[in-house]
């Protein structure tokens, strides 16, 4: 429905600037994530747009409406703002059972009761929770009490919806459950939805864009695609992936990237680079053979860690460490012997005193 927009957005507690000069435009019916550590902003940012929060300076925008004005001297409260939200301490009310506490909101909207049973039912269904109606929330774990959060949004049909770390109290397997449901909703309500996590899957799996946060600041921006691939600068690069890329200094000359142990003839597209830089390579852009092959740098294992479907296989050239990531499970014994190809290709190179993708930088 309608669009979100913040513009100029500032917010300090005391002395600590919380959120810098913040600019977020978040389209009609988009799934946008907001990602970064702990404690850069994201959940003042989305408190700010539900109006739980006065930012000091900027405006921000819901549809056609501004809901808040510094210059103007607009702050429309929260219950007005036509918002549906799901808060990290996501406050049930304990006094109303959990059939109550969904429903609550859809009573106000002069909604017909069979109507509202038909939507409880379904909301209910959905988060796994169906018969837990009667319920209060002293009743339920922590988990199924984040899926009554979830479960009320479902049967509101918000056409805004803001959600902080709704799965963060979840079991893994749940947790995917829920990835696939909250998609799902999307899909099916259209919403336009702001989104906080710290958790890299969800904003990868989840969003049709990526905010990357540090320190109050946009860092990045981008489809989840262009996060992953093309990170803006070291910050991004790191904080995305898992296992996490690897980085070495070093530099071009001839066509080649020189990373002391390790060397790498370039492609015809990357030789025009030379000088210093930072190389990147995610883990699975590496190659694996247990065989010798010719051009092929040789290795040895050091940690090597099953997940089930893959294995992260840590290894040295000389002093280097590099991460790998092979499909399949794989137990070998430390110090065995590989054989590894970089794809040239994949690799990003960052600038050594910005950080930032040199990439970027060149255009
Ligand atoms: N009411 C408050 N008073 C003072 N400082 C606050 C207040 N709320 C948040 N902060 C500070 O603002 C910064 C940003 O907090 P915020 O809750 O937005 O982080 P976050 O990105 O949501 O982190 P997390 O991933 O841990 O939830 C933190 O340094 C925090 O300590
Ligand atoms: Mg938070």
């Amino acid at each position: 429905m309608g669009q979100i927009l913040l513009k100029g957005i500032v917010k300090s507690y005391g002395k600590e600037l919380v959120v810098k000069n913040l600019d977020l435009t978040v389209q009609p019916d988009e799934f946008l994530t907001i990602l970064g550590p702990s404690g850069c902003g994201k959940t003042t940012t989305l408190r700010m747009i539900a109006g739980l929060e006065e930012p000091d300076q900027g405006t921000i925008q819901l549809g056609d409406r501004v809901v808040f004005s510094r210059n103007d001297g607009v702050v429309i409260p929260p219950e007005a703002r036509g918002l549906g939200l799901i808060f990290q301490s996501y406050a049930l009310w304990p006094h109303m059972t959990v059939a109550k506490n969904i429903t609550l909101a859809l009573k106000e909207q002069k909604i017909s009761k069979s109507d509202i049973a038909k939507r409880l039912e379904t909301a209910l269904e959905q988060v796994q929770l169906t018969g837990y109606a009667e319920r209060y929330p002293s009743e339920l774990s922590g988990g199924q009490q984040q899926r009554v959060a979830v479960a009320r949004l479902i049967a509101l049909r918000p056409s805004l919806l803001l959600m902080d770390e709704p799965l963060s109290n979840l079991d893994a397997k749940l947790r995917t459950e829920m990835r696939a449901s909250l998609k799902r909703l999307h899909r099916d309500l259209g919403a336009t939805t702001v989104y906080v996590t710290h958790d890299q899957i969800e904003a990868l799996t989840l969003s049709d864009r990526i905010i990357i946060m540090n320190e109050g600041q946009i860092m990045q921006q981008g489809s989840p695609y262009d996060i992953y691939h093309h990170p803006a600068n070291i910050f991004v690069a790191e904080f995305i992936g898992d296992p996490g890329i690897n980085l070495f200094k070093g530099s071009i000359a001839n066509g080649v990237l020189d990373c002391g142990a390790i060397s790498i003839p370039l492609p015809d597209t990357l030789t025009e680079r030379s000088g210093s830089l930072i190389a990147g390579i995610r883990p699975e852009k590496i190659s694996v053979s247990e065989t010798a092959q010719a051009g092929w740098q040789e290795v040895r294992t050091e940690i090597l860690q099953p997940t089930g479907a893959n294995t992260i296989i840590e290894v040295k050239v000389g002093d280097t460490p590099i991460t790998l990531l092979q499909s399949g499970f794989m137990t070998l014994p430390e110090g065995t012997p590989l054989w590894i190809d970089f794809e040239a290709e994949a690799l990003s190179f960052f600038d050594i005193d910005t950080q930032n993708n040199l990439r970027n930088e060149a255009h």
